[in-house]
């Protein structure tokens, strides 16, 4: 069994413990800020954040803006990034008086903790990571330091304030591995501290983009959340489809096609094969305007929120604000407590 398979069986005995006690987790999760995000966000972690804070699980979201300069030369977009991505999280209902949002970097005590946990791993495990790997073949360049240090760098993100539930995607599982390390080697090195956080990912099926390939906002074929219906409609307009007038749900043969049935469905609440019975023999144009309809229709309560809180320039500096605080209180409170595990502690308040 791969890791994912094994995370993923453990799922239903990982749901019955957060029902019988949700006041024994805390999520942390989060995301790079490196563009809008859009429905495969959304179904794939969004609306799974949404729903742990309404069991009340504590639930923290990171926006990792360092991360977005791990294999990028340039930070001009972080700010638009993060403040779209807050608007976002706000419209489908994280509610920031109990859900703290906040950046990394804005944490100096949570990224001081980088130190001591680059102590704990060696050069070979960091150059393994297969996330690190990837990365740096996708990048095309050189492996930058801050690449090759990332995984600890988000063991930091997790265990600033004691995470010990992270809702990730398949390709993240390493990073929760190494935490675990890191969490494992500190106590033993310098007495108990931190928990070992348990993985959790969901069996939302990983939504397609138009062109059948995953959602990405570096494949340019995602829906973004916060895109008006035209742009809705331009976009699934753009799809490459086939001349096929009977429409099938068939991935591996017409990947267009059934990106656009697996979006309707997932929009509408059935299954691709439904939506293609529904359209029949009335070809790709019927299936984009269905698609269409589908997605500005489930959209559409999202998109007014998100234009209301939008019409207020407070709105995102005030929710930032309030959740770095917040975070910083408890970044700071973790690392006075490593520095006294470590016997660090000579200045600490006492
Ligand atoms: N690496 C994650 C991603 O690319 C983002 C991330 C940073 C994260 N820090 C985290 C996710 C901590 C979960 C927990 O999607």
């Amino acid at each position: 069994m791969d890791s994912f398979a094994a995370t993923r069986s453990r799922m239903p005995d990982l749901e019955d413990r957060i029902a019988a006690d949700p006041g024994g987790f805390r999520v942390l999760t989060g995301e790079r800020p490196t563009g809008k995000l859009h429905l495969g966000y959304y179904f794939g972690t969004i609306r799974e954040r949404v729903r742990l804070q309404a069991l009340g699980v504590e639930t923290f979201v990171i926006l990792a803006d360092y991360q977005v300069i791990t294999d990028r030369d340039t930070s001009a977009h972080v700010a638009d990034s993060v403040r779209s991505a807050v608007l976002d999280y706000l419209a489908a209902g994280l509610d920031p008086t109990t859900t703290t949002i906040f950046t990394h970097s804005a944490v100096p005590a949570l990224n001081q903790l980088m130190l001591p946990f680059l102590s704990l791993v060696t050069e070979a495990e960091l150059r393994r990571n297969p996330t690190v790997k990837a990365e740096r073949a996708a990048s095309g360049r050189a492996l930058s330091g801050l690449l090759l240090t990332y995984p600890v760098h988000q063991a930091a993100d997790i265990l600033f304030c004691k995470g010990n539930l992270v809702p990730v995607g398949k390709d993240n599982l390493p990073h929760i591995e190494l935490t675990r390390t890191i969490a494992r080697r500190f106590n033993d090195r310098y007495g108990q501290v931190f928990p070992e956080p348990e993985a959790m990912v969901t069996d939302a099926p990983e939504i397609p983009g138009l062109d059948g390939r995953k959602m990405s906002k570096s494949y340019g074929n995602a829906i973004a959340l916060s895109m008006t219906t035209d742009e809705t409609a331009d976009a699934i307009r753009r799809t490459r489809t086939d001349g096929e007038r009977v429409i099938t749900y068939d991935p591996e043969r017409r990947p267009g096609v059934s990106g656009l049935l697996s979006t309707a469905a997932l929009c509408r609440g059935t299954t691709p094969e439904q939506i293609a019975q529904q359209i029949g023999d009335r070809g790709s144009v019927m299936l984009k305007q269905l698609t269409t309809d589908a997605v500005n229709d489930f959209l559409a309560a999202h998109r007014r929120r998100r234009a209301e809180l939008e019409s207020d320039p407070a709105v995102v500096s005030d929710v930032l604000r309030g959740g770095n605080e917040r975070a910083n209180v408890i970044a700071d409170s973790t690392l006075a407590e490593v520095r006294d595990h470590m016997d660090m502690g000579y200045a600490n308040a006492r």
